[in-house]
């Protein structure tokens, strides 16, 4: 049998040397007349052990991590091909500490398979959804997504099931699907990974919600910062439709379906829906006021599904596994799993799949290892660029979307972003309203103007000049914005400015007793 490895060509991956981790392999082997197989991968989200590979042997596969092109000779050397020993040696994948505490269901493919092979995708359970569905009619589609208790996971946790039973029961002779892949946050790559780890996954789950609403085509949008996403995930179109799975009569059916893809131009803001659909029509990304819905009122003017990435990509092993098994993980109203992104100041960053209900202190602590740099953790910033500020005193907080709201933070899309004890939170304040003041589309005055004035107040705050009136006067001028803005990007940009007032009163200048008695 040919040796097999296994190489990751997804853009983390690539960008600590994975390309030169294959070359340098290809070279090791053909020096040593040595016949073996690369296959070109996802990432399984391991990312501080990247470039990891994996070689297949009797065993099962065996990881070798962080491998570059330096250590290829030695691992020839040691028998890389038969998984011998070697100091990168990491042993069988599914026993890493880090994938083995993971529940993988949206995940449960990448890293694995070869992206663009369609018979690799059906080997590993793809297309039992799509069949599932089929069997099931949309109706009872709807119903089965309903039960799972799927919330969408771009950031405001809206239930996928009702979304899509209104746009199914709206009346229209055409009908869009638009998955929202501009993941903006920061922190946040669990969309990337997907479109360039397992990227039939997204076509199944788009097919079947466009069976179960009744639209027959569909738009994906991805930000430009994605080139290798975007290369990837237009090849899968292209092979799924040449199988049959996509355009007319899909997979023998009797309904239609077909995707296009949209490349965003680098705005923050056109991860919000109607802003995302105003930039596909061709428009400026300007917030549209609600309503009209997007589920009435959407991509040009017809009624619309849009759904985070990673929505679309549960679908399928929630129809394929049954709502019933879905919704058997999680806690109260989060049910099923989330891709939580490990990032920032932090030991082992990565992807990480688990049912809701971790602590918070859990996943950075314990599953993330701590900061990178060894010093204590201070603070996290959960939920992108919009999401509150969580110190340690925090940390039982469970990650699930009410307990996370009831203390005034946001789960969004999944990023956390771990900082160490040398940050100053009042510097991290000023950069969430100054965000706000570069990336606000304008629409809007207070967010318009407040997150500018928002940003010179923080200035006089920083410099130390007359620092009570003016953190009195950020506090109004988040009341405003919070209370007076048209989206979430004004709405909440607050969020990460109070709590680091709250929370870290004393780079604010002030005494973090008598704060903490206010
Ligand atoms: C400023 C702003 C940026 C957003 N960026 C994204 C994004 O990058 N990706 C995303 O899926 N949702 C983003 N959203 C949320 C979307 O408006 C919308 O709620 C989501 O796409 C709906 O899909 P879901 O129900 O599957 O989460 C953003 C919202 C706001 C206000
Ligand atoms: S809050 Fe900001 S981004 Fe949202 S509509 Fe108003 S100006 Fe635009």
């Amino acid at each position: 049998m040919t040796p097999r490895i296994y190489i990751p060509r997804d853009a983390a991956a690539k960008a600590v040397g994975a390309e030169k981790v294959a070359a340098a392999i290809k070279a090791a082997a053909a020096r040593r007349r040595q016949h073996i197989e690369i296959v070109r991968t996802g990432s399984r989200g391991l990312l501080w052990l990247e470039t990891m590979i994996e070689v297949e042997t009797s065993a099962g596969r065996i990881a070798y991590g962080p491998v570059s092109e330096a250590d290829v000779p030695s691992l020839f050397d040691a028998g890389l091909l038969i998984g011998a020993a070697h100091p990168l040696r990491l042993g069988r994948p599914e026993d890493i500490p880090f994938l083995k505490r993971q529940t993988r269901l949206t995940f449960a493919r990448c890293g694995i398979v070869d992206p663009l092979s369609l018979e690799d995708y059906r080997k590993h359970g793809g297309y039992r959804g799509l069949q599932r569905a089929l069997s099931l009619g949309p109706a009872a589609t709807v119903e089965e997504v309903t039960k799972s208790g799927l919330r969408g996971r771009g950031g405001a946790g809206f239930p996928t099931g009702i979304k899509w039973k209104t746009v199914a029961e709206a009346k229209s002779e055409r009908k869009y699907i638009v998955c929202n892949a501009d993941e903006g946050d920061s922190g946040t790559f669990a969309d990337r990974m997907i479109l360039e780890g397992d990227p039939f996954v997204l076509i199944e789950g788009m097919t079947i919600a466009g069976f179960a609403v009744g639209a027959a085509k569909g738009f994906i949008y991805i930000r430009s910062e994605y080139p290798d996403a975007v290369r990837v995930m237009d090849q899968a179109i292209g092979i799924a439709r040449e199988a049959g799975y996509l355009g007319a009569k899909v997979a023998g059916g009797s309904f239609s379906f077909d995707l296009e893809i949209r490349v965003g131009a680098g705005a923050y803001v056109c991860g919000e829906e109607t802003a995302l659909l105003e930039s596909i029509e061709g428009r400026r990304g300007m917030v549209r006021a609600k309503p009209p819905l997007p589920a009435h009122k959407g991509l040009f003017a017809k009624p619309t599904v849009i759904n985070n990435l990673i929505s679309l990509a549960t679908v399928p092993v929630i129809l394929s596994d049954g709502a019933a098994a879905y919704a058997d993980f999680g806690m109260g109203r989060s049910r099923g799993t989330m891709p939580i992104q490990i990032a920032g100041n932090v030991k082992r960053g990565g992807l990480f799949e688990a049912a809701f209900g971790l602590s918070l202190g859990e996943i950075v602590e314990d599953i993330g290892g701590g900061t990178a740099s060894g010093k204590p953790v201070r603070a996290v910033q959960a939920g992108g660029p919009l999401g509150a500020y969580f110190p340690v005193g925090l940390f039982d907080t469970p990650y699930d979307y009410e307990a996370f709201a009831a203390r005034d933070g946001l789960i969004g899309h999944g990023g956390l972003v771990v900082f160490d004890d040398s940050v100053d939170m009042a510097r991290m304040a000023r950069f969430a309203l100054e965000f706000c003041a570069i990336e606000s589309c304008g629409k809007c005055t207070p967010c318009r103007i407040g997150s500018t004035r928002g940003t010179e107040v923080m200035d006089r705050v920083l410099r130390g000049e007359r620092r009570e009136a003016n953190l009195t006067l950020l506090e109004d001028l988040c009341q405003t914005l919070k209370f007076g803005s048209l989206c979430a990007l004004g709405g909440f940009t607050p969020y990460p400015v109070l709590s680091a007032l709250k929370h870290f009163p004393e780079d604010f200048g002030r005494d973090p007793l008598n704060a903490a008695a206010e």
